[in-house]
């Protein structure tokens, strides 16, 4: 098994809280985070797929391909974006990093056709980064506009 990687860079706001809290307990929980107009970040994504080389090419999967993937299905979408509010697939969830692993991968297994989703890394700051692997996770969804 090889395992291929991507990485590709990013920039959005967001603002974590969560509208269900009282202002004072989501200032608690997330501070400098719960900014009210958000804060932006250069996130640094790395997509892993693992598999076997195709015989005829050598690749596990092309990537260029992959890249392409990642740029139409995930890049497009949240670059220069605001995550609590501008990106179709995150509506209604607090846009943490480990929130958005999760939502990348429920995009991004499907269109991966050659080899498979392995891992999803994803620094939010140079020296803080989360990993998700795919194991099943429910996300709630909140109503932001609260
Ligand atoms: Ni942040």
């Amino acid at each position: 098994m090889i395992y291929v990687t991507k990485k590709i860079e990013f920039s959005a706001a967001h603002r974590l809280f969560n509208p269900e809290l009282t202002d004072k307990l989501n200032d608690e929980i997330f501070d400098k985070c719960n900014n009210y107009n958000g804060h932006g970040h250069n996130y640094l994504l790395e997509i892993t797929v693992a598999g076997n080389p195709n015989p005829k090419t050598g690749y596990v999967i092309d990537l260029k391909k992959l890249k392409k993937i990642i740029i139409n299905e995930i890049i497009s979408k949240v670059d220069h974006k605001h995550l609590n509010y501008d990106v179709d697939f995150l509506r209604g969830i607090i846009p943490s990093a480990e929130n958005l692993v999760v939502s990348f991968w429920k995009i991004l297994e499907n269109k991966i056709t050659e080899g498979n989703l392995y891992k999803i890394r994803l620094y939010e700051t140079q020296n803080s980064y989360v990993e998700y692997f795919g194991a099943p996770i429910d996300i709630p969804v909140y109503d932001f506009s609260k």
